[in-house]
């Protein structure tokens, strides 16, 4: 059962090659959105995964991280806090810096918003390099977070992203090499 959801779910996600420029396949999750029972399923896998490890708060990046984190906090019972861009947290904001593969960029988190000594869930749609993903995690950890595990939808596993996330436990329900 679990198998024919996981199937029906890497099936309903659009691969576009050459976006947003060349020799990059695209993994596309918007046409995961427009089904129903793809979208369903993908939420409820995460729900039964995490409902009773007392998760305090589910952590989201900006932007497909918004997509999914909701729907996971609202279930399991968690608050939700947003990971953003630069200079859109109108609060005071704790910072970090990352790498991507050519040159760096940031994510901010609002001061308070994750309390010292709360579990943590961490969720994006992808990853790739693991490079946001790790700064995530960095952000959560510098204001006494414990990140009890990062839920993505998709690993580009030939990345080997994994190997930035210090041995953080990764769940992830399709893998694209
Ligand atoms: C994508 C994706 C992850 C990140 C993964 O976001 O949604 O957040 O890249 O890449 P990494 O593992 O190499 O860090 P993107 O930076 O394209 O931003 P967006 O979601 O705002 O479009
Ligand atoms: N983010 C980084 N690499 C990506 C890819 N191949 N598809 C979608 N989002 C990405």
């Amino acid at each position: 059962e679990a198998d024919s959801r996981l199937t029906h779910i890497k099936d309903s996600i659009r691969s576009i090659p050459d976006f947003p420029k060349a020799g990059i396949i695209f993994r596309d999750v918007t046409t995961l959105l427009l089904d129903h029972k793809a979208f369903k399923d993908t939420i409820d896998i995460f729900v039964e995964r995490y409902k009773d490890m007392k998760i305090d708060v589910v952590v989201g990046i900006e932007a497909r991280g918004f997509i999914f984190g909701p729907p996971i906090a609202l279930a399991i019972g968690a608050k939700f806090v947003p990971q953003r861009k630069p200079r859109k947290l109108p609060g005071p904001v704790v910072s970090q810096e990352y790498s991507l593969e050519y040159g760096t960029d940031k994510i901010e988190m609002h001061v308070g918003a994750v309390q010292p000594g709360e579990r943590c869930l961490v969720v994006d749609d992808l990853i790739a390099t693991g490079g946001t993903l790790a700064a995530g995690i960095q952000l959560i950890e510098r204001v006494g977070g414990e990140v009890v595990e990062c839920a993505c939808l998709i690993e580009l596993s030939d990345l080997k992203g994994r190997d930035k996330l210090k041995g953080k436990p990764i769940f992830i329900l399709v893998d694209f090499e």
